[in-house]
């Protein structure tokens, strides 16, 4: 028999009315007037508004007024753009991987309707009247034609009337118009060629016209009559547009800092580590770089759809982006005479002798033991090196050579495999003039010297081959001549399964063998100096703590294999081992960093030089 306290009505399952819906759905969309500056903004720029004017009273509290000179919203299709999941922007399915507007949820206008009084007047230029169109709390009160020049108008009046417990959370005034304002500012830099005027309580903060650069309104916005540094460039997966300040406009927070993709501004701490890393020393402890940061990145590679503020973006290449913004905020200072080079700071993320604030939390090198030095001799790695590598093969067109006598690389003709020109550096006809302390290799290229950290660049060179082979899934293995058995924690024992397909592909032969027990019978051939069963702990205690770095399997499998198996400080290179390897980087898709960010060679000029030295 059932018990009787179970007795009670059944449940009855029946979706919700859309008001309610809209509503719920604003809780996440509205958090406070900035979201409503932010989505209506935003709309306006979607329509290909280059006027767009921006009033708020009360701190956004009683008012939110946007004034657009877009498109306009037809008198028949007002009611669609209100309803929930309507939107113009996008169609099909396909369309989430490559989103190149604001909008596409399709739920802005019917959140912030819901939860406000909320009046639309708006008119496409080919239409003889605009359309009014009234809501009460979600709820259609009018909507009839009115004279109105084309475009739209917003009016959004008592946000939260209907919701006390949102509007109770407000902050105090000035606290949500600080909100506003970075808003304002945010969608001022990121499209700044529109025109936009902003007012705050009966006061202009800005009016800045269209047409502008960007160096103007960095400038206009974040400190006026101060002089900006241009850090554009382009180099792998990015392009960027940027002006940051000089280090002694550095704050103590990141108020004036503004980081874009695509338009769109975020909140990214890997980026911001980028910015700041840039400056290396000469951003004082505890401060912040500011500055205005244009990332454009091909939109199949962001996922935007990450909440529904848009405010937090996924990118599927987020470490080569990070040290891509990382060279290039550096190099734009070094250009700019600012870097004095000798004092080239390169605390870069794997050091970890600072203790600064800049030291990421988010990277994972400094979990990785043994990174920097090792004693001892190390020439297997030619072979990895060599492989494949003879140099009278090289002397194809656009390929340099190398004279292995001298150590020197001879240009043959202009590589078209440069990175792009500008702040890209090249490592052709290089000669080889010696090494410091067994890790530095030095370089001479024309009138720069390049110095080179020969395990960040071995580990550089060792990373792009295991991806790739982990990607034909044939990473080179070294049978063992007998088994051997490595004992698991249960934590490890997790790793292990998880990342097992991977570490086969990398040229591991290692099975589960009852328990926390796992069998080896192959290893990874550039690992195998190391005892197998201290290679595999290794390497899947690495894995774990660069998994909650947050890294992707593979990626992570390949950085530590390779890291692992690079030459370390303290191992002594031939000439030979020397220029073949400075060849092999050349020859990476990103040779200018280590999988863990850290630099691979660094560029003095002879004018750097002559600067120290008081040559003129
Ligand atoms: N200022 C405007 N000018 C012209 N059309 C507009 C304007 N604002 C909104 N619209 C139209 O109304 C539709 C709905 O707007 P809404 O903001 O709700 O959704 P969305 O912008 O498409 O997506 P999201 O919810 O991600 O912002 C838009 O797709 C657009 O066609
Ligand atoms: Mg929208």
């Amino acid at each position: 028999m059932t018990p009787s306290k179970n007795k009670q009505p059944r449940p009855w399952i029946r979706p919700l009315p859309e008001r309610l819906v809209n509503k719920i759905a604003a809780g996440e969309v509205v958090e406070r007037p900035a979201s409503v500056v932010k989505e209506l903004v935003e709309n306006a720029l979607d329509a290909g508004a280059d006027r767009i004017e921006i009033i708020i009273e009360k701190s956004g509290a009683k008012q939110i007024k946007i004034v657009d000179n877009g498109c306009g919203i037809v008198e028949d299709q007002i009611e669609i753009a209100f309803s929930r999941h309507a939107t113009s922007k996008i169609s099909e399915f396909e369309d989430l991987d490559r989103i190149t507007s604001y909008g596409f949820r399709g739920e802005a206008l019917p959140s912030i309707a819901s939860v406000s009084q909320l009046r639309m007047v708006s008119r496409p230029a080919d239409a003889e009247v605009a359309t009014e169109i009234v809501y009460e709390g979600g709820v259609l009160h009018s909507k009839q034609p009115v004279a109105a020049p084309p475009g739209t108008t917003l009016e959004v009046s008592n946000l939260f009337f209907n919701t006390p417990a949102r509007r109770k959370f407000l902050k105090a005034e000035s606290t949500e118009a600080r909100h506003v304002s970075r808003v304002a500012m945010a969608l001022a830099l990121g499209r700044y060629w529109i025109g936009l005027t902003y007012s705050l309580n009966g006061r202009k903060v800005f009016s800045l016209s269209p047409g502008q650069t960007l160096g103007e309104r960095v400038s206009a916005l974040l400190a006026p009559g101060k002089k900006f540094i241009d850090v554009s460039g382009e180099m792998g997966p990015i392009r960027v547009e940027g002006f940051v300040g000089l280090p002694d406009m550095a704050q103590k927070n990141r108020n004036s800092q503004f980081i874009f993709i695509n338009g769109r501004s975020i909140q990214s701490s890997q980026l911001a580590h980028a910015f700041a890393l840039g400056y290396g020393e000469l951003l004082p402890r505890g401060n912040f770089p500011i500055g205005a940061l244009l990332l454009t990145i091909d939109p199949t590679e962001v996922d935007v759809n990450v909440h529904p503020a848009k405010t937090e973006v996924r990118l599927s290449r987020d470490r080569e982006i990070h040290d891509t913004l990382y060279r290039l905020i550096k190099e734009g200072l070094r250009q700019d005479g600012l870097m004095p080079t000798l004092r080239m700071p390169d605390r870069t993320p794997g050091h970890s002798d600072t203790g600064s604030e800049r030291s990421p939390r988010d990277w994972p090198s400094h979990k990785i033991p043994g990174i920097a030095q090792r004693a001892g001799g190390n020439t297997e790695f030619l072979d990895e090196i060599y492989k494949g590598v003879s140099p009278a093969a090289e002397a194809a067109p656009g390929v340099v050579r190398v004279d292995t006598a001298t150590g020197e690389i001879m240009e043959t003709e202009p590589s078209t495999a440069e990175p792009p020109s500008g702040s890209a550096t090249s490592l052709d006809s290089l000669r080889l003039i010696g090494r410091f302390d067994d890790l530095y290799l030095l370089f001479q290229a024309g009138h720069e010297l390049l110095v080179v950290d020969q395990h960040t660049a071995h580990e550089r060179v060792l990373y792009e081959e295991m991806l790739k082979k982990m990607d034909n899934q044939g990473g080179t293995a070294q049978q063992l001549l007998l088994p051997v058995q490595v004992e698991f924690s249960p934590e490890q024992m997790i790793v292990f399964e998880e990342a097992r397909e991977g570490l086969i592909h990398s040229g591991f032969g290692a099975e589960p063998f009852g328990g926390c027990t796992v069998r080896i019978e192959a290893v990874p051939s550039i690992l195998s100096r190391k005892s197998p069963e201290k290679a595999l702990r290794t390497v899947v205690d690495d894995i774990a703590s660069l998994r909650k770095a947050g890294f992707d399997l593979t990626k992570a499998i390949a950085q530590s294999v390779a890291c692992r198996s690079a030459v370390m400080a303290g191992d002594r290179l031939s000439d030979r081992e020397a220029v073949g390897l400075v060849e092999q980087l050349r020859k990476c898709k990103n040779m200018y960093s280590c999988p863990h960010g850290r630099p691979t060679f660094i560029k003095l000029t002879r004018t750097d030089l002559d600067k120290q030295f008081g040559r003129g």
